[in-house]
């Protein structure tokens, strides 16, 4: 039988000195008309309302252990750090369509219509703003509820005045931006995304290369407001506006919210690499038909998406650790926009593995869901989550929230982290770390005898 240790593991302590939540926390969404932001804020409203449960919410379900597993002390996430509550939730945002919540859920088509009618006063009381956008960047859609500027700087400036006007008008104490708004076209990040200066510079001169989530996202940061970006676009993504990040102090998240599919692959993947089985052959494919596989439907917008679900795997499966197993697989992914599903999006997954002495098997996976269902808790988390590391004073790239997302945003110099059990416990252990409490390292070491 093992021993107890007198060896200790080595903890990381932080004093806890987080600002408490207080007053009401804006949400900024732009996108305000679309799926996802619908089902964010109808549903919060729900659960506000005793009509529904915030289910798939780490923040409002999700329990932390604290300490040993003999202390039996696994309090809830939001009674164990000083969260937002989510009654304090007040909602704002930009759409290139003039839809007030209430019709754009209605065509959204998501929710029960018995429900949106239970919240029809609520949600009609929310319209959107009027949007900075241009079909260059997002080709399928043609909306008319657009800003006008002569300049990329001019229409940063009215987004800044539209926060600063919502912020003074609601007398919200605090304010989180959650991109929501379509995936745009495929940009790499070039020269003038490099340094805040050529960026700002870029946007004086109309640079091509700057496309509108960007100036969302360089608004939210000048105004010291916490930026997350579920799309898989760049948005924030930059050289440029991680300096300003840090230099504003501001925390950023993203990207892609990891929903559907790539949530499969990032819960499998991990287990089948744990257990040395290898790969030959991993084939995705989708039908959705909201507006969100309209837009998808276009090849550069699928060029952007395509790219932030490719990359899931190779990070995950480790090729370089293990050529035996992974060196030569092939990976496929197509979505296809096909109308009558809505947001009823049906995915399906035939993988080809093969286990002792190369002997070859499958598996199929039929995955019927429910996209948006499954990206308004995301949504909440990190409206929650990222107001709470300013709150810390954390800023730049918000690694420990890559929990969320199919291609999180890192360091320069590292690599993502995909694994949904390893970004899990990173997130807790970030929780465990703001709090003062001792990291959880799943060693145990206390019952082994190192002697
Ligand atoms: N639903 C999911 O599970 C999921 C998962 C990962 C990523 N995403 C991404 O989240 C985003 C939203 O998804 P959705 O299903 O709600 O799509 P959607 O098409 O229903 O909504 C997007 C909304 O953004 C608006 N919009 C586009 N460009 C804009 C701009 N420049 N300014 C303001 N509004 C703008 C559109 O008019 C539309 O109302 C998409 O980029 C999607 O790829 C969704």
């Amino acid at each position: 039988m093992a021993t107890t240790s007198k060896k200790k593991t080595k903890t990381l302590k932080k004093s806890n000195n987080i600002a408490p939540p207080k007053g009401k926390l804006g949400v900024l969404l732009p996108g305000m008309g679309g799926a996802v932001s619908t089902t964010f804020i109808a549903g919060v409203e729900a659960i506000k309302a005793g009509l529904g449960k915030p289910i798939g919410s780490l923040t409002q379900l999700g329990t932390i252990r604290i300490g040993k597993r003999t202390e039996k002390n696994s309090p809830l996430i939001k009674d164990f750090m000083p969260l937002a509550n989510i009654e304090d939730l007040v909602f704002a945002g930009w759409d290139i369509f003039p839809d007030n919540c209430y019709e754009a859920a209605t065509k959204a088509g998501v929710l029960d219509k018995s429900l949106l009618s239970d919240l029809k006063e609520t949600l009609e009381e929310t319209t959107p703003m009027t949007a900075v956008f241009s079909r260059k960047y997002v080709k399928n859609l043609d909306g008319k509820h657009l800003k006008k500027g002569k300049t990329k700087m001019d229409l940063a400036e009215q987004l800044i005045d539209d926060i600063k006007t919502f912020k003074k008008e609601s007398g919200v104490d605090r304010l989180v931006m959650v991109w929501c708004g379509s995936t745009e076209v495929f940009i790499q990040a070039s020269k003038v995304h490099s340094t805040i200066k050529s960026f700002e510079d870029g946007m004086k001169n109309n640079h091509p290369a700057i496309a509108p989530s960007m100036i969302y996202a360089y608004a939210a940061i000048k105004c010291g407001v916490p930026y997350a970006n579920g799309a898989p676009n760049l948005s924030a993504d930059i050289p440029a506006l991680d300096k300003l990040a840090k230099q504003k102090k501001v925390p950023i998240s993203g990207k892609d919210f990891k929903t559907g599919q790539t949530l499969m692959k990032t819960i499998l993947a991990p287990g089948l690499k744990s257990r040395m089985i290898g790969l030959n052959g991993w084939f995705s494919t989708n039908i959705l038909g909201n507006r969100d596989g309209e837009v998808l439907d276009d090849p550069y917008s699928f060029k952007t998406k395509e790219e932030s679900k490719l990359s899931v795997l190779e990070h995950l499966f480790q090729p370089d650790l293990y050529p035996d197993l992974y060196s030569n697989y092939y990976h496929k992914v197509r979505i296809n926009y096909y109308p009558p599903r809505g947001d009823a999006k049906e995915a399906w997954d035939n993988i080809d593995i093969f286990g002792w002495l190369n002997y070859p098997m499958q598996i199929k996976i039929n995955f019927l869901c429910r996209d948006s269902i499954l990206a308004a808790p995301i949504v909440l988390d990190l409206v929650i989550f990222l107001d709470l590391a300013s709150r810390a004073g954390l800023h730049g790239i918000q690694e420990w929230l890559s929990f969320y997302f199919k291609s999180p945003m890192h360091a320069e110099n590292l690599y993502p982290e995909h694994d949904v059990f390893i970004q899990l416990m990173k997130l807790k252990n970030t929780l465990r770390y703001l709090q003062g409490e001792e990291l959880i390292t799943h060693l145990g070491l206390d019952y082994y005898d190192f002697a």
